[in-house]
Parts: structure tokens; C-alpha cells; sequence
């Protein structure tokens, strides 16, 4: 049987930004076996990773980062040494709705694989300047709460002041992982990323979700007044910021990822709007009038914007990808897989789209 240098365990491989790291580490790492454990939430979905899925360093095992035995048992079946934790409940909007979910899933499944990792890793001193055992966090930069119209941007030492359940859920993981380096000296590093974009990404989120709602006619819900900002990334430079972080990241440390790419809420809207009906070969201005101002998201954070400046300088990762050109990509991506879309949007889904609609 082939030896591998490394097997790491990869949580919520089969969801948005997961599949596009376990895609990256199976094609650019042979020598690492990669083992995806995920227990295919409405959001997760294996046929994200069709194209893998029969690779000779690969192994998908369906389960729930919540089953404290059955991670231990993942940790000692295949020998992990290394963890990508990104398995998480991920939509502000449900967690408004069920913020239980997010404490369940997002602290205690977090904590299920620090307390595994801890009591597997017996001896994770640095040998010749190598770790064997990385336990890498994949969070979010809306731990730090939000920020005015002012210019300003989170920075690794901005103090966390989390407002959604969701990010209060993300917070408390963060800690959680710090608290385990500090107490247990589990080898630990933590990333916090700004919003992402491009394949793959369930269509509860803003962009997927008015792509296929121009796509077929219906209304595009901006909530408020659409002048919150975000700072969009493409997923794959999120993926490959992460291979960098995992392998050349220090120990405890923590790095912001962000594209310096803030838009408001409805120029981005304009934005896909007018390449939607462009590629569909809809005259300009055909969709402008889905958009449709509804109430508030509730706590709705004003500004998110990531200073990415220290994985620069001390790792050397930056973005790769215009936005227009990423942007002109992704919309591709959605238009040309509706089947995918329709997949995934099929029964509970659409069920709970339905009700929230109601709800507004
Ligand atoms: P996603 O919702 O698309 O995927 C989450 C995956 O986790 C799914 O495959 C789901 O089945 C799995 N999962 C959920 N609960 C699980 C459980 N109890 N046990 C095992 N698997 C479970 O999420 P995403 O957008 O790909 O985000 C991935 C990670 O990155 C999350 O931790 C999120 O907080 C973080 N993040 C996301 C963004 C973003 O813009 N999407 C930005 C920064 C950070
Ligand atoms: O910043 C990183 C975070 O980005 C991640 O940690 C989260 O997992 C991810 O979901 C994302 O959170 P947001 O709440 O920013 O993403 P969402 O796509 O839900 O919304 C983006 C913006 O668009 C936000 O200001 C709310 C608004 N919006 C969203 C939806 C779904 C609308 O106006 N209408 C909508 O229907």
C-alpha cells in the first residue's frame, strides 16, 4: 500500500469553499492523502467534487463533526496528522432563524476536533523545524464585527465584537482553537476571510442566488437600502491562500484574507445584473427592475473590508483575479450549470426559500 507523507483531514469538503480546497490538495499534493469528513447538511454536496472523487489519495467518509467517538475514531482509522477544519453551518440568514444549529455545529463540532486532535497527537513538538500536527481554522472577518464609511479595515489585532449568531458562533470557535495551542500546545493557525465568491456556492447567498433569480425572472431581494459593503474574493484564491497558510503559516499565529475589493451591496447587484442579461443576450437594463427593497436582514453588519497585508508580506499570497474578470467567470459558471442549480435547490430548500420570503 502507497505510503503518504501526510494524511489530513479535511471538515466540510463538500461544501463551497471546502470543495475547492480538498480540489487543490488532491491535484497539487499526491504525496498527502486527504480524507473529506462531511455529513451533507443541505449545503454540502458531492457532486461538487465529481471530478475527484475517484483519485488514489482520497477517501470521503459521511459524517458529523458533532459525534465526539466517531471523530476520535476518523483521527486513529487514518492516522490523521493534520486538520483543514471548515465544516460549519455558514448563512447569517438561518442563523437569525435557528441560532442552536450554529452553537452546535460551529462551537461544539470545533471543539470535538481540537479535544480528538489533543488526545491523538500525543507529541506535537517541532522536529528540524517541521510540525507534524497542524490544526488549521478556516473563520471569518465578521468575528470583528463591522465598520463605518470611514476607510478603516480589520486587522489581525482588531478586538472581536461578533453581532450575528453565526459570527458569535465563528468567535467562540476562534477562541476555542486559541485556547488549545495556549493550554494543550496543540499546534494551531487561524485565518479569517472576507466574502467569497465563484463556483459551487449554495444559492442562498447573495451572488448565486440573483444569478438564478435573473436567470429565471423573480425578484431580487436587496435588504435595506443595499448600501452595506462587502470585500469579495474569488474562492480559489481563498483555497490557494490556505494551501500557503497550512504550509508556510507560523504557529499560533493568525492571517487575515481579503481582496482590497469592497462594493456596496447594489452596485454589485448592477454589476451582475448587467452581465447576466449580457451573457443571456438580454438587451442592458432588461433586469433592472427585479430589484426588490425588503426589510432589513436583522443586526445587519454595515461594512466588512480585510486589511490582508501581513499574509502578503510574511507569506506572499495576494489575489490573482480582477474582479471583473472572476465576476465575468462565476456568472458563466452558474448559467451554464443550471442543472447543478436545480439540484440543489430542490425540496428543502426551496421549502425553507419559500418561507423566508413569507416571513419578509
Ligand atoms: P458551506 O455552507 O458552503 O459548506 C459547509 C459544509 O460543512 C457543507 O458541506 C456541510 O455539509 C458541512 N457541514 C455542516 N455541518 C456539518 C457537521 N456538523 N459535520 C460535518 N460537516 C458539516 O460553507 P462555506 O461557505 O464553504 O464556508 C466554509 C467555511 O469557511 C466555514 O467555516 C465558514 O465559516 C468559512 N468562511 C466562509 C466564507 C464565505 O464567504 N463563504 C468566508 C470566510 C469564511
Ligand atoms: O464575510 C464573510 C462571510 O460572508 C462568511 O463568513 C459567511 O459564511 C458568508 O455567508 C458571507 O456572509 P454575508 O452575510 O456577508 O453573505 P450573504 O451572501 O448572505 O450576503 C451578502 C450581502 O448581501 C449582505 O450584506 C446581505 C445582502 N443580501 C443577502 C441576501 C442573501 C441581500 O441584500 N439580499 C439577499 O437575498
Amino acid at each position: 500500500m502507497k505510503e503518504f507523507r501526510r494524511n489530513i483531514l479535511i471538515t466540510g469538503g463538500a461544501g463551497f469553499i471546502g470543495s475547492h480546497v480538498i480540489r487543490r490538495f488532491i491535484n497539487n499534493y499526491p504525496q498527502y492523502r486527504i480524507i473529506n469528513a462531511d455529513s451533507l447538511t443541505y449545503a454540502g454536496n458531492l457532486a461538487n467534487l465529481e471530478d475527484v472523487k475517484d483519485a488514489s489519495n482520497y477517501i470521503f467518509v459521511k459524517a458529523d463533526i458533532c459525534n465526539f467517538e466517531l471523530m476520535q475514531d476518523i483521527f486513529h482509522k487514518y492516522n490523521i496528522d493534520s486538520v483543514i477544519h471548515l465544516a460549519a453551518e455558514s448563512h447569517v440568514d438561518r442563523s437569525i432563524k435557528d441560532p442552536f444549529a450554529f452553537a452546535h455545529t460551529n462551537i461544539m463540532g470545533t471543539l470535538n476536533l481540537l479535544e480528538a486532535a489533543k488526545r491523538t497527537w500525543k507529541n506535537s513538538e517541532a522536529v528540524n523545524g517541521e510540525y507534524r500536527n497542524m490544526f488549521y481554522h478556516v473563520s471569518t472577518d465578521e468575528v470583528y464585527g463591522d465598520l463605518d464609511f470611514d476607510g478603516t479595515l480589520f486587522t489581525e489585532s482588531t478586538a472581536y465584537d461578533p453581532h450575528s449568531p453565526y459570527s458569535a458562533s465563528k468567535a467562540s470557535s476562534d477562541h476555542f482553537v486559541r485556547a488549545y495551542h495556549d493550554t494543550y500546545n496543540l499546534p494551531i493557525v487561524i485565518s479569517n476571510c472576507s466574502n467569497n465568491y465563484g463556483s459551487h456556492q449554495f444559492p442562498e447567498k447573495l451572488i448565486p442566488l440573483f444569478i438564478n433569480n435573473i436567470r429565471h425572472n423573480k425578484p431580487l431581494p436587496v435588504y435595506g437600502k443595499g448600501e452595506n459593503v462587502r470585500d469579495w474574493l474569488w474562492v480559489n484564491d481563498h483555497a490557494r491562500a490556505i494551501d500557503v497558510i497550512f504550509h508556510e503559516g507560523k504557529i499560533r499565529e493568525t492571517y487575515n484574507i481579503g481582496g482590497f475589493n469592497e462594493w456596496t451591496n447594489i452596485d454589485l447587484i448592477k454589476v451582475i445584473i448587467k452581465t447576466v442579461d449580457r451573457l443571456l443576450g438580454r438587451a442592458e437594463g432588461t433586469s433592472d427592475n427585479l430589484i426588490t427593497y425588503v426589510t432589513d436582514r436583522a443586526g445587519h453588519d454595515l461594512r466588512y473590508a480585510i486589511d490582508s497585508t501581513k499574509l502578503k508580506n510574511e507569506l506572499g499570497w495576494k489575489p490573482s483575479l480582477q474582479f471583473e474578470e472572476g465576476i465575468e467567470i462565476t456568472v458563466k459558471w452558474y448559467l451554464e450549470n443550471q442543472k447543478w442549480l436545480d439540484n440543489v435547490t430542490s425540496g428543502d430548500y426551496q421549502r425553507y426559500y419559500d418561507n423566508m420570503y413569507r416571513d419578509r
